[in-house]
């Protein structure tokens, strides 16, 4: 098991043992660490559309609309717990000696106004 912390004002992407993950910052705001692989034809989410109303994500490939319950019944959400803007992610089934690298993505699932970082 990798325990992670994150600095979600300075890191929104995470990559982990070759798997790539975003935070996706919800407008309750909760922040929920997302595998970027579409469960599809693993295209990246992380430039897809959230939408609040339906609490989905809208693949930017083939605009399949995945709801978190979804992406977390499949494994694509990683547990995590946010104190502050730090986000502590548990990636259960990774090496903890694993390579992590933190990047910053400007484009991540949002919609207009509703959106709250
Ligand atoms: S790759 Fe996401 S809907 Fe096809």
């Amino acid at each position: 098991m990798l325990v992670c912390e994150i600095d979600s004002a300075t890191y929104n992407y995470v990559v982990v043992a070759s798997l790539k993950y975003f935070l996706l910052p919800l407008p309750t705001l909760e922040i929920v660490v997302v595998n970027d692989r579409c469960p599809h034809r693993g295209g990246p989410l992380h430039l897809g559309i959230w939408r609040h109303e339906s609490s989905t994500i809208e693949c930017p490939w083939h605009g399949t609309c995945w709801t978190l319950r979804t992406l977390r019944h499949r494994g694509l959400i990683v547990p995590s717990v946010r104190r502050g803007q730090t986000v502590t992610a548990i990636f259960e089934q990774i090496d903890p000696m694993a390579p992590v690298d933190l990047a910053w993505k400007e484009k991540r699932p949002m919609e207009g106004s509703d959106y709250a970082e």
